[in-house]
């Protein structure tokens, strides 16, 4: 008999003090549990660029890189997790699984936590981190 997958984390979007909207814990969530996928258009880099640039121009990561081939574009298609915010001490990491991009719990998170994870760009960086004041990275 086939065990269900369980049944993913509750999380809710709204303001954050880090940018914009971010995605919160509704509920406590054990280390490694996948919250949820990355969702979003599967593209070829040679044509995820030309959006990536697009959307930078507005101030906005929403193309995630999954290997020297494939992105992930969460402008089409994408689900709440496109509005999870970068920290550079994040309390989430990310996992690719077959072009799946899950985020998962780097440690226990605790109800109304804030998500982030490590975006480790590799594109202009040209966005401040507000993770915490003084923060050196650029996304
Ligand atoms: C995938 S979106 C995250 C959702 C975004 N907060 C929103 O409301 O649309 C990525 C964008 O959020 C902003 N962002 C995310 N984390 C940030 C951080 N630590 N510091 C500054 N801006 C951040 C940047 O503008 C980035 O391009
Ligand atoms: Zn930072």
């Amino acid at each position: 008999m086939r065990v269900p997958p369980p049944m993913p984390p509750k999380i809710t979007r709204r303001r954050s003090t880090l940018h914009g909207f971010g995605v919160f814990a509704a509920e406590p969530i054990t280390k490694n549990t996948r919250i949820i996928d990355y969702a979003g258009e599967l593209v070829r880099n040679d044509q995820s660029e030309a959006r990536e640039e697009r959307y930078l121009a507005d101030g906005c990561i929403w193309v995630f890189r999954i290997n020297r081939t494939w992105s992930r574009d969460a402008a089409v298609g994408g689900n709440i997790a496109r509005f999870i915010n970068h920290s550079c001490t994040p309390n989430c990491w990310f996992e690719v699984v077959d072009r799946t991009i899950w985020i998962r719990a780097s440690r226990l998170i605790q109800a109304g936590e804030e998500l982030t994870y490590d975006y480790a760009t590799v594109g202009e960086k040209t966005i401040p981190c507000r993770c915490r004041p003084g923060c050196p990275t650029r996304l």
